[in-house]
């Protein structure tokens, strides 16, 4: 493809036409061949940037820098946006991760990211952040179409667990659950646990799918899952653009769902929603 330069890490999607090493101590070494062919024009870049997000970021520098060296544009596909959870500053003296990745990718040389589900957007469309411009991709139909399938239940309800997932259930649907999170615990690992998780609506005797713009540690989903079950509801799925899967979360929600879904933005042993479709459809658009 015309202008295309794909990463190592997106082999599962395209082929690729970027060397990346690894030095014996760690550090990486990328190589683009025949580099001079993309002097001077805009070049559309697919780089995953997770999992590895710190060794990925410098990956992505490195190859930013070759192509600013030869006055080359970029316009990057990243499936999944790395440090998109810490858009704001919530303690004095704490980074504003987001915002600081998204400037240091601009300042780099980054014309435009294209992205999927970005956590800090919560819609999809053209946007700016950090001087970035952003177009964001929502996977929902994809997602609600592949339950529709497995479920053979085209009238499925579709729940968010919180109001930050609203826009993925759908205009006009007003089940969304309400989650409040506990404060920040001392210690290293910086995450605040679930502290509650309420329904306002009614889901006795309904097929369920819960979805959510991504799948960490897994407390969200197994907390609305169990608060489903015990209102009743029939077979409960759940689904999220970016599966991390953290610890055992897997098994678990294998265990108290119906099922449990992701997209390929992160692979996982249950990636089943593709996204090769769209990222050609990007390109092509690309190219005119
Ligand atoms: C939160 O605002 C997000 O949309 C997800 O609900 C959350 O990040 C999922 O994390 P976990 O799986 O750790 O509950």
């Amino acid at each position: 493809m015309k202008n295309v330069l794909v990463s190592p890490n997106f082999k599962d999607i395209l082929r690729p036409n970027i060397k990346i090493g690894t030095f014996p101590d760690g550090d990486s070494n990328v190589f683009i061949p025949n580099v001079d062919k993309y002097k001077n024009k805009e070049i559309f870049l697919c780089h995953r940037l997770y999992p590895n997000q710190n060794t990925v970021l410098i990956e992505l520098l490195l190859i930013l820098s070759i192509l600013r060296k030869i006055n080359a544009e970029v316009v990057l596909l990243a499936p999944y946006l790395p440090y998109s959870r810490q858009d704001k500053v919530f303690l004095k003296g704490e980074a504003a991760s987001a915002r600081e990745i998204c400037q240091l990718l601009k300042k780099s040389g980054c014309k435009k990211l294209i992205t999927f589900d970005c956590h800090f957007i919560k819609k999809k469309g053209s946007f700016v952040f950090g001087q970035l411009p952003i177009e964001n991709i929502s996977l929902g139909p994809e997602l609600i179409s592949f339950v529709k399938k497995i479920s053979s239940d085209k009238t499925i309800e579709i729940v968010a667990p919180d109001e930050g997932a609203t826009y993925l259930v759908g205009k006009g649907n007003n089940k969304v659950m309400k989650k409040t999170r506990e404060k920040y615990k001392d210690g290293k690992i910086s995450y605040r646990n679930i502290e509650s998780m309420k329904r306002s609506f009614d889901i006795k005797g309904k097929n369920v799918l819960i979805l959510d713009d991504m799948i960490s540690t897994g407390s969200t989903m197994l907390k609305a899952i169990e608060n489903l079950k015990l209102g009743g509801a029939k077979k409960v799925y759940c689904a999220a653009a970016h599966g991390f899967f953290l610890g055992d979360s897997l098994n678990k929600l294998k265990v108290s769902s119906d099922g449990v879904f992701v997209s390929n933005t992160i692979l996982s042993p249950i990636s089943k929603v593709g996204i090769k479709k769209i990222v050609i459809n990007c390109i092509n658009k690309f190219n005119g």
